[in-house]
């Protein structure tokens, strides 16, 4: 994004890890998110090992292609951007994991709502009817790209559990803050919180959804836990990870990256090949974890392959000049 050096888009040799290899180091990341051991976690019942609400989850079937082939775990937990543990993609795994806590957490639901309320994660999950996993392609602007099973609940729930005014027309979401806990933002790499919009005919989409796991485990830290937005035709900057704050505003508010660089990312973010970044282009994506010692490459899709879930929302809008 604004601050990188187009070397750090790579992947670095070391991170092409063999599946066999991804499969053994999955689990033991696991066991270590939960603090056990191999010898002990393996004879606990499958409902203690997740104990977090709305796991186990239930693949939803209509969100599973079976032509997309999600990327290792290693590479979606090693691989992120979350700059307020860094800015670097090998950064967040460490830094949010030394200490930073996110159980337990409260989501504040505001604004212009018949329902302001604030909830606990867990129960937020439960109240809204637990967790369902979908399969979803994540496209970052920096053109890469992953396939990643999302657990969590569509954001149109909880649009619908806020029950909005007719005024309110968008949503901002903002992630926390915690300068103890956060480097990124002890050093002010970006301005924070970090904030990010959506339409609210967008939320209400059938796909935009709320993380709170991936791969069926409650998300990791470095993720964005314990929730985080996921919307797979827009680019990932969109994504807010570690939500603390969900208000529903009559104004489009403006997005992190949007106040950093206003030429270089919009309001919309949504994925089109045919719309350049200024300073690269937008047409192919380098698929991590893919063939290769720095992945495979492959076209960009339109909407990044949601074309029919949602072009009907931007019906009429210059999709050149909305960027
Ligand atoms: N959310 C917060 N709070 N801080 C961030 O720096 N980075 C964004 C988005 N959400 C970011 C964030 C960007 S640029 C991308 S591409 C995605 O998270 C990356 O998500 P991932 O690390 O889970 O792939």
């Amino acid at each position: 994004m604004l601050i990188r050096s187009p070397k750090d888009w790579e992947l670095s040799e070391s991170a092409a890890t063999p599946e066999k290899l991804y499969r053994l180091t999955h689990r033991r990341e696991f066991l270590k998110t939960l603090g056990l051991g191999v010898a002990t976690a393996a004879f606990l019942p499958r409902g203690l090992l997740a104990a977090t609400a709305g796991f186990p989850t239930k693949v939803n079937p209509a969100y599973r292609d079976p032509a997309l082939k999600p990327t290792p775990y290693e590479f979606v937990t090693g691989y992120n951007n979350f700059y307020e543990f860094g800015t670097d993609k090998s950064d967040p795994k460490p830094n949010a994991n030394r200490g930073w806590q996110t159980e337990p957490w409260t989501v504040e639901v505001a604004g212009l709502v018949g329902n302001p309320a604030k909830f606990d994660v867990n129960d937020l999950v439960k109240q809204l009817g637990g967790a369902e996993q979908r399969v979803y392609r994540h496209r970052c602007v920096e053109a890469w790209s992953m396939v990643i099973p999302w657990d969590g609940f569509p954001l149109a729930k909880l649009v619908a559990l806020a029950n909005p005014k007719p005024e309110a027309k968008f949503l901002k979401l903002s992630s926390f803050v915690d300068k103890k806990n956060a480097p990124g933002q002890r050093e002010g790499n970006l301005d924070y919180p970090y904030v990010e919009g959506l339409r609210i005919d967008e939320a209400a989409n059938e796909l935009a959804f709320i993380a709170t796991g991936i791969y069926g485990k409650p998300i990791p830290n470095q993720n964005g836990a314990p929730l985080r937005l996921v919307t797979p035709w827009k680019y990932g900057f969109k994504g807010a990870k570690s939500l603390v704050k969900i208000e529903f505003v009559a104004k489009q508010p403006r997005n992190t990256w949007n106040i950093m660089a206003p030429d270089e990312y919009g309001f919309y973010a949504n994925v089109n090949p045919n719309v350049d970044h200024p300073r690269w282009s937008q047409a192919s994506e380098r698929v991590i974890g893919g063939e290769g010692v720095f992945g495979s490459r492959q076209r960009t899709l339109m909407f990044n392959g949601y074309e029919k879930q949602v072009a009907g929302l931007y019906r009429g809008l210059d999709l050149e000049k909305n960027y």
